[in-house]
């Protein structure tokens, strides 16, 4: 098994002229789970699409690296090569595209020399459906298109199996999940970190973290971490919400 390490170092980042992250630096290493907690809109959506590479945001400080390479200005493309993934808290709608050719343009694109017979690549992905249960009729419509809720989800966690990342960023996967489908997304996040990869996990709930038990726990306020601890920070904060911790 490869190591993999993230390394955010002194980020800051705006959108519009307003500074939204002030020197955020974070380490996260395959194999671990990291849960990242803070009231709305302190910033952690923001954090997950600068380190995706969002357009819109635009970093004036600050370096993010996987692996000591520098991906700070890489496209998107770039950064999902070097093992980043991100499920989005409000997925976008992409008309006309099918799940099965996005999954498949999107895994060659990752994985250029595999070459994997399309049969089994169908196989495969209808295998982590089945986990997810979802309907393996999913596969021929087009991407969150008429999906509920908890469907956009369910299809973020099928991607975040099939391509296979090493670090995963997870903003809000838990919210809108019914109990059931909650259970089946923590268990895909353990499988994988059975299998070493590595995990930042944005939630405003203790009952995801529950279930899969992170090592770290941070608190983002206005743009900074303002605190790293373990599970009795969060769950202090199911207890007592914010205010306790101060910037
Ligand atoms: N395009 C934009 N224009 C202006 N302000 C923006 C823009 N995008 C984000 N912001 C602001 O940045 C701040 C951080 O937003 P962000 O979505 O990162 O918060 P969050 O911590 O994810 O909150 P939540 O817990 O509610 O999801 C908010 O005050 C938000 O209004
Ligand atoms: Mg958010």
């Amino acid at each position: 098994m490869t190591n993999t390490v993230l390394e955010i170092k002194n980020l800051k980042a705006e959108v519009e002229g307003k500074e939204i992250l002030k020197g955020i630096n974070l380490t996260v290493n395959s194999g671990e789970i990291h849960a990242l907690m803070g009231p709305n809109g302190a910033g952690k959506s923001t954090l997950g699409e600068v380190l995706i590479g969002h357009p819109n945001y635009k970093i004036t400080d600050g370096k993010i690296m996987i692996n000591g390479k520098d991906i700070t200005y890489a496209a998107p493309e770039e950064r999902a090569r070097a093992g980043l993934f991100l499920a989005f808290q409000n997925p976008i709608t992409v008309s006309g595209v099918k799940i099965s050719t996005f999954l498949r343009m999107a895994y060659n694109n990752l994985y250029p020399n595999e070459k994997m017979p399309l049969k089994e690549f169908f196989n495969m992905v209808k295998g982590v459906m089945k986990d997810v249960d979802m309907d393996e009729s999913f596969i021929s419509r087009a991407i969150n298109d008429g999906f509920s809720g908890g469907e956009r989800k369910r299809f973020e966690v099928l991607q975040m199996v099939i391509l296979k990342p090493k670090i995963v960023i997870l903003d809000e996967i838990d919210s809108g999940l019914d109990v059931d489908a909650l259970k089946l997304v923590s268990a895909e996040i353990k499988k994988m970190y059975n299998e070493n990869v590595g995990f930042l996990i944005i939630t405003h709930y203790q009952r995801i973290l529950k279930d899969i038990a992170p090592e770290f726990v941070h608190v983002l306020k206005d743009g900074k971490i303002v605190m790293n601890g373990d599970k009795t920070v969060s769950d202090r904060i199911e207890d007592e919400g914010y205010d306790w911790i101060k910037e």
